[in-house]
């Protein structure tokens, strides 16, 4: 699903990711742990698309099987848009549009029909149990809805991949345990992928690898 080899960033004369190999199977559950500074978020903004590594000898980045690093800005926004779903710490729902509108706005970006897309996103929340949250605005939700909405946003295209960024650094105790259940029953369910950095340890633990970042590189 992911093929990487060989990345490296630097950001100025900072060398921030020196050297990453990984290789991530369909249906895994991966966890990226590490001290704040390590590396992680610039890895998994590279794996996702939103960053650019800096080219080395030896360089791979293959998601799905494409070459992304050949792809020019546009084959690669689509490619994104159409493959890869994406979860922050902090939600970043556009607070003026409803849940359901949040849900839709990737899909209508890929041109898919109102309609059907509607349909997608009312059946995606009501599986995340956010039925009766359809029509609120995001300041309207708790932070653990919020999230589902979310992870209800990174669904609607049916990627290949989900990328999560400390996805539950921001909810209590209880929501934090709610949202990691649901990255394993979308697993289990819909062998959903997942790349997740996290400081949460039940969670690194739960997954089906832990991979450890210390100063750039993937240290197991
Ligand atoms: N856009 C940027 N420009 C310059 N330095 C950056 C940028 N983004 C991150 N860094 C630096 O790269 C290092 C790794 O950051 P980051 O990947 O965010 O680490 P982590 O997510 O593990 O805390 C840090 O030293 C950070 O200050
Ligand atoms: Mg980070």
């Amino acid at each position: 699903m992911i093929q990487a080899k060989n990345l490296h960033k630097y950001y100025d004369q900072l060398h921030v990711l020196k050297g990453v190999d990984l290789h991530i199977k369909q249906g895994e559950i991966v966890s990226i742990v590490g001290a704040s500074g390590a590396g992680k978020t610039t890895l998994l903004q590279i794996l996702g698309t939103l960053d650019q590594p800096t080219v080395e000898n030896g360089i791979e980045l293959r998601i799905n099987n494409e070459d992304i690093l050949t792809m020019n800005d546009k084959t690669l926004s689509k490619f994104r848009n159409l493959n890869l779903g994406f979860i922050f710490q902090f939600h970043q729902l556009l607070p003026e549009f409803t849940a359901l509108e949040n849900v839709c706005i990737p899909a209508f970006i890929a041109n898919k029909s109102k309609q059907e897309t509607e349909t997608e996103a009312k059946k995606l929340l009501t599986y995340l149990g956010l039925s009766h949250r359809i029509n609120h605005k995001p300041n309207e939700l708790s932070g653990g809805e919020q999230q589902r909405v979310a992870v209800a946003r990174a669904l609607i295209n049916k990627p290949a991949i989900i990328f999560a960024d400390e996805p539950s650094g921001n909810l209590d105790t209880a929501s934090a345990e709610n949202l990691h259940q649901l990255f394993f029953k979308l697993r289990d369910e819909l062998g959903q992928t997942f790349v997740i950095v996290t400081h949460n340890e039940e969670l690194a633990n739960m997954a089906d690898r832990k991979l450890v970042m210390v100063d750039g590189q993937i240290s197991n």
